[in-house]
């Protein structure tokens, strides 16, 4: 009934195992073959195309795994009501999924058990599934008939709630001397556990992000005695890009063809896989956006060939890019006749602001000041709302709030048309709605606000609850992605090899931005996000016992506000209805992806040392 009690009796508990061989190190398991699972193939054109290439480049890249790590720990707080009713206040990026998960976890009606998470404080997507602390913490509810809480520790959240998969990439790429890819290979490896398969799509990349005749990409899985990966921010591109962005950087100095320019040159129209145009693509925008706001014309052309105060200057570049779509969600407005808008559905937020996107949103689409406006969130008993992620939240309920603004305008009309006499007879089509305000189209001066209407019809509220429904056919017809370019300046001491970041410029590609303050921290932390990828982050295993060296923020380096360097923000901010009426694409992988890369190529430029193997740190630059 007490932590201290509780940790004393924890460590009274004698476990008594069985010692078995085990094996984590990757590069001893990955040089055999037959380790290798679920092989992932990919080729248009030619195979190996690059090997024939006029100028080419071959090279090996890796990441360690990282974990998420966000400052709040996971935690759960499990209650019974009897045999078959529970409750569950969870760190879930998906109250439904949790919800559903327990449910047959544990045998229970999907209705009995409710789960509540309202705001997260960060999960970057370790919350995007439930771990094995969360059926411990019910089962024990069960056996001391009470309700139990459930903090994992900080050495416990590098071993039990996910990470970003150590990998090993390989990319061949060649072009023409003008610049034109004439072909790709994508090989990579990325660690799994022995009881799951968790793999993401890292070589996806260099299938589209370029237009490139003769592609061909493998993927595979190794499967070692390490818990099991999850998606972690930019799940797949973040280090797909790492090395395909990488490599194009190093084909950029093989040419003698500007980075941006090289991309520019080899830009795609098209989907090169699916051959379909993109339900809208900015990313040249990016491009001259991110260079002017860097000041890209300072850039070194040959590396390590500017100082600024003793150190070496540096510029890098690199494009990220995530999948962008429109996912199922519901919501429920309640209009009432104070004047106030309650808007809900069962999402939690992890910290991008949802809140206040959808805030706005509604605000936008029942035309009404944003402080009459507020949104419920996070209890599986509100309608059913999608697991924050894959930086489609805004879309999906986004949506949702769309339809549900459509339908209560439409309710305000009949209701009009049914309670106040001015209106009698008439058609809802006849009507119009502006600001609140219910008019006759061809005569505005009969009019009535939406709480007189509440009034006349003697209804404290109306509600109505819609689904966002799947895309349209319309948008079978189209690729859909959000794009992203970072740009980086930094320094680096000669003689220590550290680095200092001078400026990150992000532009994005990523709709219509909602919420202007909200989204660009979602940029900003993203940028962090991709610095402690490039520069710090990394867990270390002991092969001998399976154990992480560095389970703490003493030793596993986390970015911390004096790494950051002044950070800019770009958005090109034009709509996209193809994807949903929100207009928005999506921000929080985008924010990320590209940024290990940008700064890896900064790195060469100011040094002409060519890490390969994440992250930079200063022993690998002397
Ligand atoms: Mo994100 S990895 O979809 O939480």
């Amino acid at each position: 009934d007490t932590m201290e009690r509780a940790v004393h009796a924890a460590s009274l508990v004698k476990a008594e195992y069985v010692k078995e061989e085990s094996d984590t190190d990757f590069e001893n398991a990955k040089a055999d073959e037959k380790k290798l699972k679920k092989p992932g193939e990919y080729k248009r054109g030619d195979t190996d195309a690059y090997k024939k290439g006029e100028v080419s480049i071959e090279e090996e890249y890796t990441i360690p795994s990282e974990t998420h790590n966000p400052m709040e720990l996971h935690a759960t707080i499990a209650a019974w009501d009897g045999d078959d009713k529970l409750t569950v206040y969870d760190k879930s990026q998906g109250p439904k999924g949790t919800q559903r998960e327990l449910a047959q976890c544990f045998g229970l009606d999907e209705k009995n058990v409710r789960v509540v998470v309202e705001y997260v404080g960060g999960a970057f997507g370790s919350g995007l599934r439930s771990w094995p602390h969360v059926p411990a913490a019910v089962i024990a509810a069960k056996k001391v008939k009470r309700p139990v809480k459930l903090i994992v520790t900080r050495e416990q959240m590098f071993t039990t709630v996910g990470y970003r998969p150590h990998a090993w990439q390989k990319i061949g790429i060649s072009a023409g001397k003008d610049g034109k890819l004439t072909g790709i290979t994508h090989h990579a490896v990325s660690i799994t556990s022995r009881y799951e398969d968790f793999g993401e799509g890292i070589v996806n990349v260099s299938q589209f992000l370029y237009d490139c005749p003769n592609v061909n990409t493998s993927y595979r899985l190794l499967p070692l005695d390490v818990n099991t990966p999850t998606w972690m921010r930019g799940p797949g591109p973040a280090t797909g890009c790492f090395a395909l962005e990488s490599a194009l950087d190093e084909l950029s100095y093989k040419l003698n063809i500007d980075p941006i320019e090289l991309r520019v040159i080899n830009h795609a129209v098209l989907h090169p896989v699916s051959k379909l145009p993109w339900s809208t693509k900015f990313l040249k925008e990016c491009y001259v956006l991110g260079k002017e706001k860097i000041g890209w014309q300072n850039r070194p052309t040959v590396p390590g060939s500017v100082t600024e105060d003793g150190m070496l200057v540096g510029y890098g570049m690199a494009g990220g890019v995530f999948g962008a779509g429109r996912g199922q969600a519901s919501a429920k407005g309640i209009l009432k006749a104070d004047g106030t808008l309650t808007l809900q559905s069962a999402v939690s937020d992890m910290g991008p602001g949802t809140s206040t996107a959808m805030v706005t949103m509604g605000a936008q689409f029942m035309e009404l000041p944003a402080n009459k406006i507020s949104f419920e969130l996070g209890d599986t008993d509100l309608p059913n709302g999608p697991t924050q992620g894959g930086s489609g939240t805004t879309s999906a309920i986004g949506t949702a709030i769309n339809v549900v603004c459509t339908a209560l305008k439409q309710t305000l009309k009949e209701m009009a048309i049914a309670n106040v006499p001015a209106f009698a007879n008439l058609k809802p089509e006849a009507l119009k709605y502006e600001q609140g305000i219910i008019s006759v189209t061809e005569n505005v001066s009969i009019n009535i606000s939406y709480t007189d209407i509440l009034k006349a019809a003697n209804k404290p509220e109306i509600e109505v609850v819609k689904d966002s429904g799947r895309a349209t056919a319309e948008a079978q017809k189209y690729a859909m992605n959000s794009f992203s370019v970072h740009f980086v300046k930094l320094h680096v001491h000669p003689v220590t090899g550290v680095i200092k970041l001078k400026q990150i410029v992000s532009a994005a590609d990523a709709g219509k931005i909602i919420s202007e303050n909200t989204a660009r921290s979602q940029m900003v932390g993203g940028a962090v996000g991709g610095i402690g990828m490039a520069l710090t982050e990394e867990v270390n295993i002991d092969n001998r016992y399976g154990r992480y060296t560095n389970a703490n923020f003493g030793d596993y380096h986390v970015p911390v506000n004096a790494d950051a360097p002044p950070m800019d923000v770009v958005f090109v901010n034009k709509a996209d209805i193809i994807i949903s009426p929100t207009g928005a694409k999506g921000i929080g992988e985008i924010a990320l992806v590209g940024v290990a890369p940008a700064i890896a190529n900064a790195v060469y430029n100011a040094t002409g040392k060519r890490i390969r193997n994440l992250p930079i740190t200063p022993d690998k630059l002397i």
